[in-house]
Order: structure tokens, then C-alpha cells, then sequence
């Protein structure tokens, strides 16, 4: 995600911000940019790349004079990386210029707005918006300003602010992103993180939403959103500058899982209308299209494929399109049916894995439509495809995917229900509920992550442990395929996953008194069927763990261990599981002692064959 660094002292504030710049490194960019105030004016650097390139630009900061300014790394959202869309933005006429994390959902309506009154812009971003905002609103009072320019904002957002008309200050506020204020004897500082200000302070102020902050190189003052000074609690930072990168969560993994909620938001939140519609963003494709398709693929690899299991169940149920679900690395080699009244939906965090890539390609020379679901803007499969549909997940640092998976299935639930509404296969009453439980997601979710010391109990009993199974059926198998998969990479605990009614088909000859079972029994038309594939393992001595909804007190008189989780859509379930399974897989890694960020022979971006 974005990483914001501000500045205002008595040392010159390039090299700090630089240096700072450098801290937030970890949290995954592609382009960066600082912006300097002196005597009245500001200057900016800015270019997509390493920091480092931005680095020789301005010789390490020294030909940049003045002790107050802000910086920036981009992780592109809106608009792929450029030298254009990097941050800092100026307003129209240059006075302001600002930084930016986070997504502005009604950016294109305020763009409009702004091209209106003649404002041009210089990049594709939702960032520029602001900084023209801040002209238009411009009172003279720097805090009023603000306060009426994030009026008119929705989405989330930390902003750090430079007006050449207040050269003794800087300014920042946020809403939905996170951003400190931190205080030092040389000078004062906003961050995205404590990270990037370690090497000067352990002092800071955590805003909350809403809050502003101006600050001045000896003093700093914090205001609520109606414009009241309020008395901020000054918090002294204990992290090690590692602990700190991680959020103070040991390990990137479990700070992406914690992080679900808000990725999930972030994701569904722009793409659902004032009218209770879905609206698209990335997709060009018309009704007439969409039913002149007479069949999906959906090609993916690894945890990705499991999202395209999910959907194969989904889109089939909602949108009544046939879906055929394929790993790319089979796809590619097996002389597909595909043409040109075929959908690909490619699904891919990095969208750069080789494999993914080759599928789409294939698919492309044989006249397929390629939809893709991307989190990394500007990826290779991004800009091949027809149309893209970003996953707003940030960067995933962890090689195990989590978040990125839980907001790629959360774009199959969107694109089922957006093809059903287009082909007029669903009602609106069931729309319209569908999508408040879509929404809801995220607290659901919330209701688990709470319950992670109880999970981190029963996942110790579990390191100890040479094989699991993983059982379930319909959307429960799907999930069972990323349930075992969690576990595996980085315990390496063996383990499988198995459709439950499959397993007395051979399977079962490996269950023996001991044996763990965990059985995913969500479903609930098949949840009888499930129960009696629990029986069935338990006849034989497993240890069953089964996971179900809350009130599936049945379940409890079956397995050995019940977690009960919290109900949603039917459709949505998997979204809800697979989290108690994310835990599971996390502490039993962690309880074995594992390098669990990085396990044994796996990459992050799979770009070799
Ligand atoms: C497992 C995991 C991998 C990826 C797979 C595809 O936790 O992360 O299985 O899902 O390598 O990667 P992307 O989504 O980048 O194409």
C-alpha cells in the first residue's frame, strides 16, 4: 500500500524524506516522489521505479533546499505507474500539492465536476482530485480548507498536505487509512507508519478518522472533523523497527489475514451504486456480449484456481452460464475449446505468473474475450487482457496468499451477480439482499479474527501432526482445496483435500485411529450428506475437526471439535471459512517453529514456467 512521509523542522527535509521513503519500502511500490516547500514555493521530484532512481534524480536530496516537505511511494490504483501518476499532485495553479493513500470512490464524479469549471488534469489518478479540490475550497484558512475539501470526499483516505500560502506548516488528515503524527526535539513528522520516523523519534499521536493535523516545526495541533482542537494521547513506540513493518504482528501473513476486512471493503465498496447496482469499473463488455457467450473458463493457478473452484459454483448458480474452472499450466497444453464466444476469466494476484500468462495468451489467439481479476496495476495480464477488474487488496508481502485471495472472491460474487442483473437472471429483491450481506462481509469476518487465540489453542495440538485431510462438498470442497493448501506450504504438514463424498473411493484406506479430519460443513442443503462422511471417518478413528455455521448444534454430537462460525449468503460462505482455516494453517506453522513469511522453496511471483 501507499507509503506517506512528511517533514517540517529545522534540517533540510530531502534527505529525511528519502530516508524515510526508504523505511516504507517494505510496504510495496512502484514509483515515488517527494515535494519540497521553501520560501514560499514548492518543488517537486517524482519517477516510476526504485527510489533509487528518484534518488540519483535529486543527487540524494542535497539539490532539493528547505526543512519542510512530503513524500510518497505508490502502489498504483488508479492509472498504471508513471511518471504522471506518481504522488506528489499539484492543485491548478501549483499552490497546493499533496500525497495519498487510499482510494477516493467518487473520484469520477468530482473529476467531472472539476473538468466543468475548466481544471485540466496532468494524470489518470483519483490523488488529483483533491489537490484541486483543496484550490476550489481554498478559504485562506488552511484547516477549513481541508475540512471542506474532505466534505466532499468519499472513500478512505490519508492525505499529507503542502500550500505555499502557509509556509510554517504542514497539514494532514485520514479517514480509513492509517497515518501518525510523530514528535521529535529536531522537528515533527507524519508517517503512513512508525517505520519510516524510528530513526528519529518513538513519540507519536495515532490520528483517527477524521482528524487533522497541522503541523508546525516546533509544535503540532490536532483538530476533530468539526474543526475542534482536541487533546491527542502522545504513545511511545516499543517495536523494533521489524516489528514495526509488520504492524507489530509477528509475521506479514497474519497482519494480511487481520487486514481481510478492510481489503474486502475496499474492494466491494466502490462497485456498488447509489441505485443498490453493481457497477463494474473495468468492464466494457455489453449486455448483447455477455449473452452471446456459451461458455466461461476460468484459468488460474494455485490459491487463485481455488477462487475459480468457488466460481465455478457461484456464476453457475447465479448467472446460469456453464463454467469450466482449469489450471493454467493444463490449460495451456491441452488444445482448449475456446473461441471467440468464450469468456476467459483470468484470476492472479502478481499478474505476472508465467503460466497464467501463457493460458491468457492461448486463449487470446483463439479469439477468447479475457476478463482479468488483478491486484498489481500495470502486470503484464493486466495490460494484456480485454478487460481488468482490480482486486484493491494492497500489496500481499506474505508468500501464502490471504487477503488477495479472500478479495479475489469477493470480485467472483460481484461479476456473478453483475452477469445475472445484465441477463435478467436474478431479481432485485434477491440482489438487493445478496449485496447488503456482501457488505456485511467484512464484520462477519471481524467476528472470527477475534476468536484467534482460540484458534492459535486447538492449531498448537495440530504441529504435531504428519498428515491432515481436508473434506467438504460443493462450495465446502472448494474451500477445502485452499484449506489444505494453507496448511501445507507453510507447516508442511502433509495434507489433502478431497470432495467428502469422494473419499470411499480410495482415499479412505489412509484414515486410522488418530487420523485428522477436518470436515467443512457450511453447505447446508449437504450438510446431512457431510455428517455422514464425518461418521464415516470417525467409524475408522479420526479426529474430526468440522466447521459450521452457528446453530449447526448437530455438528457438535459428530465431530470431536466444532467451530462454529458466523452465517451469510449461502453463496458467501466460502469467504467466511476459509478464515478459521487461514488461522489454523498460520499457528500450527508457527507453533512448529517455520520460516512462515517465506517457506521453503516457494516465490511470491511464479514468472518461470
Ligand atoms: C498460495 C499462493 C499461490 C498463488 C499462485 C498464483 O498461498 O499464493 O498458490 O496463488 O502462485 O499466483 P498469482 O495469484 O500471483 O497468479
Amino acid at each position: 500500500m501507499c507509503g506517506i512521509i512528511g517533514f517540517i523542522g529545522g534540517e533540510q527535509a530531502a534527505p529525511i524524506l528519502l530516508g524515510g521513503l526508504k523505511k516504507l519500502e517494505y510496504r510495496g511500490y512502484d514509483s515515488a516522489g517527494i515535494a519540497i516547500l521553501e520560501n514560499g514555493q514548492i518543488d517537486i521530484a517524482k519517477s516510476k521505479g526504485r527510489l533509487e532512481i528518484l534518488y540519483d534524480k535529486i543527487d540524494g536530496g542535497r539539490s532539493f533546499h528547505g526543512t519542510a516537505g512530503i513524500g510518497h511511494t505508490r502502489w498504483a490504483t488508479h492509472g498504471e505507474p508513471s511518471d504522471a501518476n506518481s504522488h506528489p499532485h499539484r492543485s491548478r495553479s501549483g499552490k497546493f500539492a499533496i500525497v495519498h493513500n487510499g482510494i477516493i470512490e467518487n473520484y469520477a464524479t468530482l473529476k467531472a465536476q472539476l473538468q466543468d469549471k475548466g481544471c485540466e488534469f496532468a494524470s489518470e489518478t483519483d490523488t488529483e482530485v483533491i489537490a484541486h479540490l483543496l484550490e476550489q475550497n481554498d478559504t485562506g484558512d488552511l484547516l477549513e480548507t481541508i475540512r471542506r475539501t474532505v466534505a466532499q470526499l468519499e472513500g478512505s483516505y490519508a492525505l499529507g498536505i503542502l500550500s505555499e500560502e502557509h509556509p510554517d506548516e504542514i497539514a494532514c488528515v485520514r479517514c480509513a487509512s492509517p497515518l501518525i503524527v510523530a514528535l521529535s526535539d529536531g522537528g515533527n513528522f507524519i508517517a503512513s507508519d512508525v517505520t519510516a520516523v524510528l530513526p528519529y523519534t518513538r513519540h507519536i499521536y495515532q490520528l483517527d478518522d477524521g482528524e487533522i493535523a497541522l503541523l508546525r516545526r516546533d509544535d503540532v495541533t490536532v483538530y476533530n472533523a468539526e474543526g475542534r482542537r482536541i487533546e491527542k494521547e502522545l504513545k511511545t513506540i516499543t517495536w523494533s523497527v521489524a516489528a514495526a513493518e509488520k504492524g507489530g504482528y509477528e509475521h506479514f501473513m497474519l497482519k494480511e489475514i487481520m487486514e481481510q476486512p478492510q481489503a474486502i471493503s475496499a474492494t466491494i465498496s466502490p462497485r456498488i451504486g447509489n441505485d443498490g447496482r453493481i457497477v463494474l469499473d473495468g468492464i466494457s463488455l455489453t449486455k448483447e456480449e455477455l449473452k452471446a457467450f456459451h461458455r466461461i473458463f476460468i484459468l488460474a493457478c494455485g490459491s487463485a484456481y481455488h477462487v475459480g473452484v468457488v466460481g465455478k459454483y457461484v456464476i453457475e448458480e447465479v448467472a446460469r452460464i456453464p463454467v469450466e474452472v482449469d489450471i493454467a499450466s493444463e490449460f495451456r497444453y491441452r488444445m482448449p475449446l475456446v473461441d471467440e464466444r468464450s469468456l476467459v476469466l483470468i484470476i492472479s494476484q502478481s499478474g505476472e505468473t508465467a503460466d497464467t500468462l501463457a493460458a491468457l495468451r492461448e486463449a487470446k489467439s483463439r479469439g477468447a474475450r479475457v476478463l482479468s481479476i488483478v491486484n498489481v496495476v500495470g502486470s503484464t495480464i493486466a495490460s494484456e487482457s480485454d478487460d481488468v477488474l482490480y482486486t484493491w487488496a494492497g500489496p500481499e508481502i506474505s508468500v501464502a496468499t490471504t487477503k488477495a485471495y479472500s478479495t479475489q472472491l469477493t470480485l467472483i460474487y460481484l461479476l456473478a451477480f453483475y452477469i445475472a442483473d445484465a441477463l435478467g437472471r436474478v431479481d432485485t429483491l434477491t440482489l438487493r439482499h445478496a449485496l447488503n450481506e456482501l457488505i456485511a462481509l467484512p464484520d462477519q469476518i471481524q467476528k472470527i479474527l477475534d476468536q484467534a487465540p482460540q484458534i492459535e489453542q486447538f492449531a498448537q495440538r495440530l504441529c504435531y501432526l504428519d498428515h491432515a485431510y481436508f473434506i467438504g462438498r460443493n462450495l465446502d470442497y472448494a474451500v477445502a482445496l485452499e484449506a489444505s493448501l494453507k496448511l501445507k506450504e507453510i507447516s508442511y504438514i502433509h495434507s489433502e483435500a478431497y470432495a467428502a463424498g469422494e473419499l470411499k473411493h480410495g482415499t479412505i484406506s489412509l484414515i486410522e485411529p488418530g487420523t485428522f479430519v477436518a470436515a467443512l460443513a457450511c453447505c447446508e442443503r449437504l450438510f446431512d450428506k457431510t455428517v455422514s462422511n464425518i461418521r464415516e471417518v470417525k467409524a475408522r478413528g479420526a479426529q474430526v475437526l468440522c466447521v459450521t455455521q452457528q446453530g449447526n448444534e448437530a455438528a457438535a454430537q459428530q465431530a470431536d471439535h466444532v467451530f462454529y462460525v458466523p452465517r451469510t449468503y449461502p453463496l458467501f460462505m466460502p469467504s467466511i471459512e476459509v478464515v478459521p482455516m487461514q488461522l489454523l494453517g498460520y499457528y500450527a506453522a508457527k507453533a512448529r517453529g517455520c520460516d512462515i513469511d517465506k517457506p521453503r522453496n516457494l516465490a511470491k511471483s511464479v514468472t518461470v514456467e
